[in-house]
């Protein structure tokens, strides 16, 4: 009886731990090789972590998107798409990112993670 109870528990903790470590997968952020990829696409000529240059800091950017599940695949979709933006008060296009898919939703995490 006792053992019954035990083993229960200890399954229900591994599955507590199972799921906590599926999180923390999800959440990692490779923050150097999203670094690279920004200086590689030259992200910083126009934003900067915590300033705003001509495009908005990652940090407001954050902050827009905040508790948003799709956040991510909307940061993906303005990285690949080239969406319609003003620019200096202009009409524009957003930069296309190169790079590939996981590198671009690295960058897209590191943004909403500032
Ligand atoms: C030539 C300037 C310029 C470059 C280069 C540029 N951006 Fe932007 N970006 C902008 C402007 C301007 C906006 C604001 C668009 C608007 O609000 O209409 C913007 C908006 C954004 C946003 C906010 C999108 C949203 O939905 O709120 C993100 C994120 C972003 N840029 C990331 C990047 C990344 C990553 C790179 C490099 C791959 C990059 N940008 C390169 C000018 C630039």
């Amino acid at each position: 009886m006792s053992n019954t109870k035990h083993s229960y528990l200890l399954s229900a903790l591994m599955a507590a731990g199972l799921a906590f470590a599926a999180v923390s997968a999800q959440a990692a952020v490779d923050v150097a090789g999203a670094e690279a990829a920004l200086k590689v696409n030259k992200c910083a000529k126009c934003h900067s972590v915590d300033k705003e240059k001509t495009g908005p800091s990652y940090k407001k950017t954050a902050e827009k998107y905040k508790g948003q599940a799709d956040a991510e695949a909307k940061l993906y979709t303005h990285l690949t798409t080239g969406p319609k933006i003003k620019m200096d008060g202009e009409d524009d296009v957003h930069v296309k990112a190169k790079g590939d898919e996981a590198s671009i939703k690295n960058m897209a995490q590191y943004i909403l993670s500032r």
